[in-house]
Parts: C-alpha cells; structure tokens; sequence
C-alpha cells in the first residue's frame, strides 16, 4: 500500500450535538483527499471511499470480494471477527454461489408476499401505539416501539415463535453489538445457531407459510442446502432484519422531533407519494450502515483515480455518498420533498444490496402514516445531547430515546 498519504484512524466518533451527520473529520478528510488511507480496529489498512461515483463503482464491480476470509479484508469489528466461519451467506459470498442462494430467497421478498405480510405489520403498529398509550408517558420509544415492531416483523418473515423472540432479539445483539467482548459475541453466535437448529427440526414436522419452512421443504430436503447453510442464512435474517430497521425507526423518529414543520406535514397528509418521499429521504439522511461496507480487491482496480491493488480492502461509505453535493443539493439538511431522494445508497449497491429493501420501507411507511396521527404530542423527553449512541457496531444506533406524549 502506498505509504506516501497520511493513515486515518477509523472511524471517529461523531459529534453528540449533531448526531444525526457523519462525524466532521471525515468530511475534513474527503475535502483534502478524494481517497483516503485508514487504519482499522485492529490495525488493518484500507481505502477510504467517500463520493457517490466512487461508492457506486466499486459496489458495482465484482473483482472487489466481500469475503472476510481473504487476505487483507476490513472486517468491521471484533465480534464480526469473532464469528468468522460461522457465518458463510449471501452477505459473506461471492458470485456465483452468492446468486444461485440469493435466488433461493426471492419467494419471500416479493410484493407479493410483502401484501400478504401489511395488514399483520398494520395491526402490529396500531398494536404496539395502543400498548404505548395506556402505558402513559414518559416512556423509552426504542424498547416499546422501534425494536419491538421489527422483531414482530422478523418473527413473522421467518417462522420464529413470539414466545421466543426476546430470546433471539438479545442474542442478535449480542453477535454484532459487543464488539468490546469478541468471546460473548461469539458464544452468542453459537447459541443463535443452535436455537435455528432447533426450529429446523419443528419446521421439518410442521412446516408453514414462511422461509424457514420453505428452505426446509425446497432446499434442505432435496440437498440444495446443507443444515449449516440454512442456519447461516436464517442468522443472517435475524440480524440484518431487526437492528437495522429498529434503528431507522428510531432515527426517523428522531428526526421529526428535529424538524418540526416536517413532522406536522406528515401529520396532516394523507398523501401516501409524500410518505414514500419521505421513508426514502430518511432513509438517505440517516444512512444507517455508518460504519462503510467492507470489500477487498481481488485483482488491481482503479477508483477515483486511485489504483488499489489485489489484496488491498476498501471500506466503502455508502452514509457519505448519501451527502455528496454534487448528487444531492444541500445534502445536509433534510427535506421530504427531495425529488432524488430515492438515489441514495442506504440499502447498498450491486449484487449485495440489500434483500430486505421492500420490506423494511414497507415498515417505515406504515410507521410514520400511522404515528404522527395517533400520537400528535409525542415529543422528546430531554436533550439530543444526551441520546447514548451505539458506534462501535455495524449499524449506528440509538441506546435510548425518551418520549412524552
Ligand atoms: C432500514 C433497514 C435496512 C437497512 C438500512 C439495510 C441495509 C443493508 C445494506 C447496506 C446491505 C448491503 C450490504 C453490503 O453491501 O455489504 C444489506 C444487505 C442485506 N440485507 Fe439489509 N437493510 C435493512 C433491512 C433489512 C431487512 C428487513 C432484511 C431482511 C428481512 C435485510 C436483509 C439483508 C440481507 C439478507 C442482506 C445481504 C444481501 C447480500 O449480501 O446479497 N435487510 N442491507
């Protein structure tokens, strides 16, 4: 790698006054270099992608592998670390075994399926408001909304039983969170797996209208997929399906909180193009994957002028491709009525975008058509200051966000 730029420590903190923006220094960074050279958790150096063209390119182009089994990848933190060989999925492959799985899944993200799932995902948001309102405030919105509604969700999409859910939610968080305690990440792993390894066997006896079911009846019966496989890939629904949406929601709730007037047009529209607008510029703003998708190159590749040789990783920032003014104009500042604002790169880009894209809009969508009506005095209950942020994983959350209402 070349020694002559300065190394970047990654990833700074971002600033508790402004939670909601990337943190400054990488703003700093990009203004003085258009690639830059960071050193990671653990001391590996990559290449630091930051505008849109740049993002899109290599997200693009499959001669950049997302296994983290290869010499020289950037892999996030220690707990992802931690759970190496344990998590070999679509996330983890490379074409062409990464599209012969992903096809094997499409059944259960289709629009079709997305229908038969939003009356369910209606009832719950309506469920969960009902449970808040009689509760009374003040109350913390992430447990008793933003991660429980996706969990329901999750538990519905795979076939979990809701008596187990707290279960598998804590474990979830668990593998990818505690990135300061790699030996819990990965005792939690082990059980996330055994516990699928159970439900396989109820799925087998009794299968029903959901993907386990389905990878259980289609694939592993006919020896399309192994046992390890199919644990592997419902592991990775489980946590690529629940945090992150939990804390889009809890981002996008914030958000209203922040911009007033916005909030007060989504109240008062029954316009579902403006909500759709607005889920997709949330979405944009936010940009939740903070922590860059993680790739390494397998042949010598040029990128924004930059060549990066074989075996050399990149981390690519699909949150500040989300920023770059010369895609979107005033890209700091949120506005619903943004007209490109589905152009942003939150779910990713290429072969590994993300499979739950229609799903969790179809989530947010539901959630901020329904809120803002039924709770038109939910308001924050304290300082942005104060919001405990959750940097160290591989989606930026919120800990707390405390309500009146
Ligand atoms: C707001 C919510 C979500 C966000 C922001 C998000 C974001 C992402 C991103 C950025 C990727 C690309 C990873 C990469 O390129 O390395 C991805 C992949 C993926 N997401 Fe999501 N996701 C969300 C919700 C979901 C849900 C609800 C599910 C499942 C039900 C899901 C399942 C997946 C899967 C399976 C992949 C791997 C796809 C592949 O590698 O081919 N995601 N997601």
């Amino acid at each position: 790698m070349n020694r002559s730029m300065p190394i970047r420590e990654f990833l700074p903190l971002r600033d508790p006054a402004n939670p909601l923006h990337p943190p400054r220094e990488v703003y700093q960074w990009r203004d003085e270099s258009r690639i830059n050279k960071v050193r990671t958790w653990d001391g590996t150096e990559a290449w630091l992608l930051t505008r849109y063209d740049d993002v899109k390119q290599a997200l693009g182009d499959e001669r950049f592998s997302a296994n983290p089994r290869r010499p020289g990848f950037p892999e996030k933190n220690a707990a992802y670390a931690a759970n190496l060989g344990t998590d070999h999925n679509v996330r983890t492959m490379d074409n062409p075994e990464h599209g012969i799985q992903k096809a094997m899944l499409a059944r259960d993200f289709t629009v079709g399926r997305l229908q038969e799932m939003r009356p369910a995902i209606e009832a719950k948001v309506h469920k969960l408001i009902d449970e808040m309102l009689a509760h009374g405030g003040p109350l913390d919105f992430v447990p008793h909304f933003a991660l429980a509604l996706p969990v329901e969700v999750m538990c519905e999409l795979l076939g979990v039983p809701m008596t187990d859910r707290e279960y598998f939610a804590g474990l979830s968080n668990q593998t990818t969170g505690d990135a300061e305690s790699p030996e819990k990440s990965a005792e939690a792993g082990r059980k996330l797996n055994e516990y699928i390894d159970g439900l396989l066997d109820v799925k087998d006896k009794t299968p029903e209208n959901d993907l386990l079911s389905r990878l259980v009846v289609n694939q592993l019966r006919t020896g399309a997929l192994s046992r390890a496989d199919i644990i592997s890939l419902g592991r990775l629904m489980l946590i690529a399906g629940h945090e992150t949406t939990a804390h889009q929601i809890t981002h996008s709730t914030l958000m209203m909180f922040l911009y007033p007037e916005q909030r007060r047009e989504l109240q008062e529209t029954d316009d579902p193009r403006l909500i759709r607008n607005a889920v997709e510029e949330f979405l944009r703003f936010a940009s939740i994957t903070h922590n860059g998708r993680r790739r390494v190159a397998t042949e010598d590749v040029e990128v924004g002028g930059q060549l990066i040789r074989a075996g050399e990783g990149v981390i690519v920032m699909t949150n500040m491709a989300d920023r770059d003014e010369t895609v979107f104009e005033e890209p700091n500042t949120l506005d619903i009525h943004r007209h490109n604002a589905r152009q942003h790169m939150a779910f990713g880009f290429g072969i590994h975008q993300c499979m739950g894209q229609l799903l969790s809009r179809v989530e947010l969508q539901i959630v901020h058509s329904i809120l803002w009506k039924r709770m038109p005095n939910l308001q924050l209950n304290g300082n942005v200051e104060d919001l405990g942020y959750i940097e160290n994983t591989s989606v930026l959350g919120i800990k707390t966000l405390p309500v009146k209402f």
